[in-house]
């Protein structure tokens, strides 16, 4: 896991995750809980398909941890929670998070992006006024790229005054959330914080998504489905990176702002699945298909499918220092280590339910 340099002013935080048992917000608990031994951390999560207590299993005997299952919508838990493990600090993850799903069930992002943030929102700013309103309070609100829409290939990357323009049902639900976010700080000072983040990939990544879900088929010498054209672009950033940065604007953040996150890293899906199958013919003895590029299969593209992101991330560079470390060879390379070597991780994801799921995506 990647460290922080140490900053000895430091305030120690009583934090809660929120989605500490997903992708992003498991690394990030692990960061948290390897470069801050002595903070307070609580994770709740309501363990969706998509959360896995097995991410973060081996924490669980730390006596500064704590894991609830539960879920972000429920006030009187949060409330509960906030106040018995005097909350000052929340980073909230929790969400629904693919972009497939939403299309297929728009509800459930609606209910945990809009009305979870919102219930999280009113809460913290419950606990917040009743102490006093403390000026280092954070509420730090981790967001997408998705918001901002599609680019086209000459266009700029997006900054943080680029106009939302989110296409799909959980882009939507994501900026109903930032909008949320951003006018509690506006209307009643809460010292509220949006990050906005490209693509993140690496360890725990949940194989719906595309890295984990050709590393996986490969390993299978399953077809790697591609998207209509296969020249859509994505901006990829190592989710370590992504922790980093996010750890720097719970420190030096200013509330009220919103800090864009990206890897500087635009890649087409098709070299991206390439590269994978590059990796996975030097790495993977006796593949079941081999070269695993003639798994490849193009097929119907996702509806409202945005063509290009890319991420400006010069504001959080200038101001908190931050830049990415990982270059996307290496980050790649890690990553299809991290799912050769991590077979009891990924097998029992693949269950009847996501059986069902992938049907109704690929079918
Ligand atoms: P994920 O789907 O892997 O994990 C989401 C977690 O939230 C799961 O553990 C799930 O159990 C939990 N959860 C869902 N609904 C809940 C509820 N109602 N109450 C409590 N817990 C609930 O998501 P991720 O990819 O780790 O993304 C985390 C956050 O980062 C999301 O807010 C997402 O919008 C944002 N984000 C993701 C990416 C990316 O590339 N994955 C990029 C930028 C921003
Ligand atoms: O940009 C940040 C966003 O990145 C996050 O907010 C989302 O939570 C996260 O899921 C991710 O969204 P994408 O839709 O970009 O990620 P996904 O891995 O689903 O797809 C990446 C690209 O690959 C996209 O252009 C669609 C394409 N794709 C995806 C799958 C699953 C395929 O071509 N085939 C596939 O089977």
């Amino acid at each position: 896991m990647a460290s922080v340099q140490q900053n000895n002013s430091r305030k120690s935080r009583k934090i809660l995750i929120t989605g500490g048992a997903g992708f992003i917000g498991s690394n990030f608990v692990h960061h948290w809980c390897n470069n801050y031994q002595s903070d307070r951390v609580v994770v709740l999560d309501a363990l969706t398909y998509a959360g896995n207590r097995n991410n973060i299993a081996s924490l669980e005997k730390n006596a500064n941890f704590l894991f609830v299952q539960g879920d972000i919508c429920d006030r009187s838990l949060v409330d509960k929670l906030l106040a018995e493990e005097e909350i000052d600090t929340i980073a909230h993850f929790a969400a629904e998070s693919h972009v497939d799903r939403s299309i297929l069930g728009p509800g459930a992002f609606v209910q945990t992006n809009v009305v979870g943030t919102f219930t999280l929102l009113e809460s913290f700013r419950q606990r917040w006024l009743c102490q006093g309103q403390p000026l280092d309070y954070r509420f730090l609100h981790v967001s997408t790229d998705e918001v901002y829409g599609s680019l086209a290939p000459e266009d700029p990357a997006f900054t943080e005054t680029t106009p939302y323009t989110p296409n799909s049902p959980y882009s939507a639900s994501k900026a109903g959330s930032d909008h949320l976010a951003r006018a509690y700080y506006h209307t009643y000072g809460m010292p509220t914080i949006i990050t906005n983040c490209s693509n993140n990939y690496g360890p725990y990544h949940f194989p719906e998504k595309l890295i984990p879900l050709m590393c996986i088929n490969i390993l299978l010498g399953k077809p790697l489905p591609v998207y209509g054209d296969g020249q859509n672009i994505r901006d990829w950033l190592y989710v370590e990176d992504h922790c980093r940065a996010l750890d720097v604007v719970i420190d030096r953040g200013k509330p009220g702002e919103t800090y864009n996150i990206g890897g500087n890293n635009e890649v087409k899906n098709i070299d991206l699945v390439r590269q994978i199958c590059i990796l996975m013919d030097e790495l993977a003895p006796d593949l079941p298909v081999s070269p695993s590029e003639k798994l490849i299969t193009f097929v119907k593209d996702r509806p409202g499918h945005d063509r290009r992101y890319a991420i400006d991330a010069t504001k959080i560079k200038t101001e908190l220092g931050w830049s990415p470390q990982e270059t996307i060879e290496g980050g790649l390379r890690r990553t299809v280590h991290w799912y050769l070597n991590n077979r009891d991780w990924w097998q029992p994801l693949l269950s009847p339910e996501y059986q069902t799921y992938y049907q109704q995506v690929y079918s």
